[in-house]
């Protein structure tokens, strides 16, 4: 059954609650790091708690699909855009602070790395594995995200968000949550508003001299200047996706504009405007290649929206 709701009513709203910007028909590839994705029917700049209270109301009352978006760095964003509500945090969701003696409160739209200089100039140890992942906090949490060198779950205390459908608040403890390898277990109508993180104290040097070989690191083996998303595949169990991308012969297949990364195989660069369905072909190309090769079936970490 195909839902009917008035465009103009729900902008009005829209526009007549929220203290943020509303738009309509905004292009989503600004927001992403692939810069792919059609406009979205709705985009909603969240300023406050209240804007997303609004949101949640509004999405319930009309039934409408929403989106959260942090840094839109793990994003493929359909050619077509998005049939409903976009959600982006904004000032509001930025702060960072010490809270007690080594634990850091975060706004969830603070990007990582601005979280990652704000412990070393301190000199607190901690985050130092998150330089080079670029996002924000938010996201990060969702999506655990990390590296070899640690996970968010790792550090992370508390946080405290806002389910948009049922539209309750929540402060959810680190042993109440489901980690798993790149994942939070939270639900995706679950938007992360803050996060307690726990560090300790090290020599602002020693830090400092961790994220420059991690950086360093990064700068060699990942195609950081380029249009990607990150790694496209989760690393098999036991194994690394990049590893048998580069074995099976996937560097620099292409398909439109998109191309296998020559650098880092579990990297596709947007490189001469690549769409969507480019992307989303070459990713099904290399997933047959992968598993004629190996018999393994690669698994995304990449999210698509909406999801196929
Ligand atoms: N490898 C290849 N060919 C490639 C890429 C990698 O043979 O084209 C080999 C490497 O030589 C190495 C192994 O695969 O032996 C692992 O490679 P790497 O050290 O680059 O780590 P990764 O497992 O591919 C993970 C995260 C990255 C993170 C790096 C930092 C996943 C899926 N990826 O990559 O995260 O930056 O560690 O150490 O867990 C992301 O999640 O978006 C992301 C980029």
């Amino acid at each position: 059954m195909t839902r009917i709701f008035n465009i103009d009513l729900v902008f009005k709203e829209l526009s007549e609650n929220c203290f943020g910007k509303i738009s309509m028909n905004e292009r989503l590839a600004r927001y992403t790091s692939l810069r792919i994705g059609g406009p979205a029917w709705f985009f909603v700049r969240a300023l406050c708690l209240k804007d997303i209270e609004h949101v949640g109301r509004i999405i319930k009352e009309e039934e409408l699909p929403f989106l959260i978006i942090g840094g839109g760095t793990n994003l493929l964003i359909s050619d077509e855009g998005f049939p409903g509500i976009v959600v982006k945090l904004q000032e509001a969701f930025h702060k960072v602070e010490f809270i007690g003696n080594a634990i850091i409160r975060v706004g969830a739209g603070s990007k990582l790395s601005t979280v990652v200089r704000f412990c070393a100039k301190h000199g607190f140890t901690g985050m130092e594995f998150a330089e080079g992942i670029p996002g924000t906090i938010g996201g990060a949490i969702k999506g655990n995200a990390g590296t070899r060198e640690g996970e968010v779950k790792d550090r992370l205390i508390e946080l405290s968000g806002f389910d948009l459908l049922n539209g309750k608040y929540y402060k959810i403890g680190f042993e109440d949550l489901n980690f798993t390898y790149r994942s939070s277990g939270l639900k995706e109508s679950f938007f992360i508003t803050e996060a307690k993180f726990g560090l300790e104290p090290d020599d602002p040097l020693k830090i400092a001299k961790r994220i420059d070989t991690i950086r360093k690191k990064r700068k060699e083996s990942q195609p950081l200047s380029e249009k990607t998303a990150g790694c496209v595949f989760k690393n098999p169990t036991g194994n690394f996706a990049g590893l048998l991308i580069e074995k099976s012969g996937c560097k620099g297949m292409a398909v439109g504009g998109a191309y296998v990364s020559s650098i880092h195989a579990n990297f596709i660069v947007n490189k001469d405007g690549a769409t969507a369905t480019d992307i989303l072909k070459l990713i099904e190309k290399i997933r047959k290649r992968v598993f004629k090769c190996f018999g393994i079936e690669l698994e995304l970490e990449l999210q698509i929206v909406p999801p196929c």
